[in-house]
């Protein structure tokens, strides 16, 4: 029986990946802030809740003792969850920023790190650090979220070079569009355009839009398949573009060169 933590299960591409390994078999250890939103939720399988804010600092570390001593040494460590803060960049305040990169870098690599030492002890271990198409590339007003999951693809490459000698694999995973609450809560909210600096306004309002009418996305589910396929995947492959437009996307860039790309979109996404 295999054992693997996933972060953040209490919505989207988390919850699917932990109900998806638990149906294959899995004992999953599962994280979230607030257990009551998951109360009574049927998994289909062997699922271990731990309670885990990473915006509290020191809470990555910690997280890792808790597993070690209470399941075990686990096979897999998914790093999945994430926050999201979007606006212009002007406005956000530096404890904003801090709290974005504390929860999507800071505690993931720290979590990581701690059970890197029983991992090297038994020469074998996986991280797979859910990153994003945003960690390859840029979005106006996405620009903290986007810059956390460019460091955290920074530490995946690292930790891939410094960890293979122990037997210790990394992989990132990028999605794209995934229909998962993580917009809502960020920027779909009513007062999202009031709490706006007015210069910036007009080219919020256009980006809400744009994001509104990204038709195709992929369904938590099917990301959960290609997360559950990098996961299997024994080979010492580093990045996996996943879900609607990741792919299309990050090759795009690479064929016609990044500024064109970027001049491209930012007419549309800038409305103007
Ligand atoms: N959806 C997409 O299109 C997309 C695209 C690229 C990358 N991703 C990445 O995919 C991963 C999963 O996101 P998702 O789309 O499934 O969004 P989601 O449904 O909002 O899931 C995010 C998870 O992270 C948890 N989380 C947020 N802040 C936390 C904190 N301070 N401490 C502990 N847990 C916290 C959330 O818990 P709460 O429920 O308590 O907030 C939730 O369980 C993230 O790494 C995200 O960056 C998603």
């Amino acid at each position: 029986m295999s054992l693997i933590v996933v972060t953040g299960v209490s919505s989207g591409i988390g919850r699917a990946t932990a109900e998806l390994f638990a149906r294959e078999g899995w004992t999953v250890v599962g994280t979230v802030r607030d257990p009551q939103r998951i109360e009574g939720h049927q998994w289909g399988g062997d699922v271990r809740i731990e309670q885990a804010d990473f915006a509290e600092p020191g809470s990555g570390e910690r997280l890792a003792v808790r597993v070690l001593e209470r399941h075990g040494v686990p096979d897999v460590l998914v790093n999945n969850a994430a926050t999201l803060l979007f606006g212009p960049i002007e406005d956000a305040t530096q404890a904003e920023v801090e709290e974005v990169f504390r929860v999507n870098v800071f505690e993931p690599v720290a979590l990581a790190m701690g059970l890197v030492p029983a991992w090297r002890e038994r020469s074998s271990g996986l991280i797979v650090n859910v990153t994003s198409l945003g960690g390859r590339m840029a979005f106006p007003f996405f620009a903290a979220y986007n810059a956390s999951k460019h460091a955290l693809e920074g530490f995946s490459e690292g930790m891939w070079h410094e960890l293979k000698a122990f037997g210790i694999r990394v992989k990132a995973v990028e999605p794209g569009f995934v229909e998962t609450p993580i917009y809502d809560k960020a920027m779909r909210g009513e007062s999202v355009l009031e709490q706006v600096s007015a210069s910036y306004r007009k080219p919020v309002e256009a980006m809400i839009a744009f994001e509104a009418n990204i038709g195709k996305r992929t369904s938590p589910g099917d990301a959960a398949r290609e997360i559950r396929d990098a996961v299997l995947d024994e080979s010492d492959r580093l990045r996996y573009p996943i879900s609607a437009y990741a792919r299309p996307l990050i090759a795009a860039r690479r064929w016609f060169g990044e500024m064109r790309v970027m001049r491209f979109f930012h007419d549309r996404w800038m409305g103007r």
